[in-house]
């Protein structure tokens, strides 16, 4: 076909340059759009985590929140009954490889295990077929907000007054008034005492998720691990690392076991809201049971390269529509780029090996 236009002439290299001018501002929008610069009030991964930094200090190398924990490792031993229910392989009957993490939540890797009332369980289960199962689990049955902008709210509430070092009264007593949702989680913590042992404390997952069967059918669920240990098995509770002691102590033992519960949400459940609880009536298998057998520190430990991201889930297990899901995984990814580019500057540290690194 003729062209009018000669393929060297002026024209075609101004539309030419144009183009490529455009394509570069196309790059420049989406990219600011996606880091937060074109809407200064949106909230970002980067804000989150700022705030936990602007809330107690950083500490290079550390987790920005559950700063302080140990290492353990284990398996899962399925015994079949959620096949119904989700294909994930983690739940065909036999053994999964577990490399988990305790914590207590805050920033400070060096707080006092008795600074706060509620611990957490992270587990990795490596799939036989490659895949992997990732989830963090607290020991209280209801998360205190709904929303990520509710939970900067709250850090921004929590935020120490540098007259006192405590949070400030009123600013606390503004965001509660402000969330009355908070109600079932403070009603909670009111009775809430910081346990002597990880291994007698149930956890739970707090966000809902979707398990999806052979058929494709899709089932709400919750999980929660609990422990075969009772408090009658309670250790030591001296010094303020007790926690991390009191575990190596059980286990010179033996293994220590919990079970995972999975509630069924009957219709209409809330799924896209952390802050209710579904009915005590709703059905709940016993999945298998998860049995821990040894515990390293977390600065030599296999769970030290992991982020516990809640959104890596098997073929199986599908995110439900809570909005607390996605926020997590992308402040989890901001935590843990942070953390790792300030271990490779410590002298002497190990570089992430490329099969744990993510
Ligand atoms: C928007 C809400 C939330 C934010 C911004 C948030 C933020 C964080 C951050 C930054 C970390 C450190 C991650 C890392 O560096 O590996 C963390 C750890 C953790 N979070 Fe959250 N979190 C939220 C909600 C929740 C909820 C609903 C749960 C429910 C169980 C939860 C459980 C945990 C656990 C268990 C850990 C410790 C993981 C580990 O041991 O590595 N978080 N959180």
């Amino acid at each position: 076909m003729y062209d009018p236009v000669p393929p060297d002439s002026p024209a075609r290299r101004i539309g030419a340059w144009a183009l490529i001018a455009a394509a570069v501002g196309v790059a420049a929008v989406a990219f600011g759009y996606v880091g937060g610069w074109l809407a200064p009030q949106r909230l970002t991964p980067d804000k989150l985590i700022d705030q936990f930094q602007d809330n107690a200090g950083t500490f290079a190398g550390y987790r920005r929140n559950h700063a302080k924990g140990v290492c353990v490792t284990g398996y899962f031993d399925s015994n079949g009954r959620a096949q119904a229910y989700s294909t994930a392989q983690v739940f065909a009957p036999g053994r999964t490889p577990v490399v988990g993490r305790f914590a207590i939540p805050g920033s400070n890797p060096y707080a006092p295990d008795s600074s706060v009332p509620i611990r957490s369980m992270a587990l990795r289960f490596a799939l036989a077929n490659g895949q992997q199962w990732r989830t963090g689990m607290n020991s209280m049955p209801v998360f205190p907000v709904a929303t990520p902008q509710a939970f900067f709210a709250q850090l921004q509430a929590q935020r120490p007054d540098p007259a006192t070092g405590k949070p400030d009264p009123t600013k606390l007593a503004a965001f509660f008034a402000a969330h009355p949702e908070t109600a079932a989680f403070r009603a909670w913590a009111k009775t809430a005492k910081p346990s002597a042992s990880f291994a007698t404390e149930s956890y739970w997952s707090l966000n809902a998720f979707v398990f999806v069967d052979a058929s494709g059918k899709r089932q709400p669920v919750r999980w929660r691990m609990t422990p075969e240990a009772t408090d009658g098995d309670a250790g030591s509770t001296g010094g303020a690392d007790y926690l991390a002691a009191d575990l190596a102590e059980r286990l010179t033992q033996g293994p220590l076991r919990w079970h995972l519960q999975v509630t069924l949400a009957n219709p209409g459940d809330p799924t896209n809201d952390a802050t209710k609880t579904w009915p005590d009536d709703r059905r709940t298998i016993d999945a298998g049971t998860l049995v821990l057998e040894r515990t390293e520190p977390q600065d030599s430990g296999p769970c030290r390269d992991i982020n516990y991201d809640p959104l890596i889930l098997p073929a199986g297990i599908a995110a439900s529509d809570d909005p607390l899901l996605p926020a997590r995984s992308a402040a989890y990814a901001d935590s843990y780029l942070r953390r790792t580019s300030e271990e490779a500057h410590l002298p002497g540290s190990a570089a992430p090996s490329a099969e744990t690194k993510r």
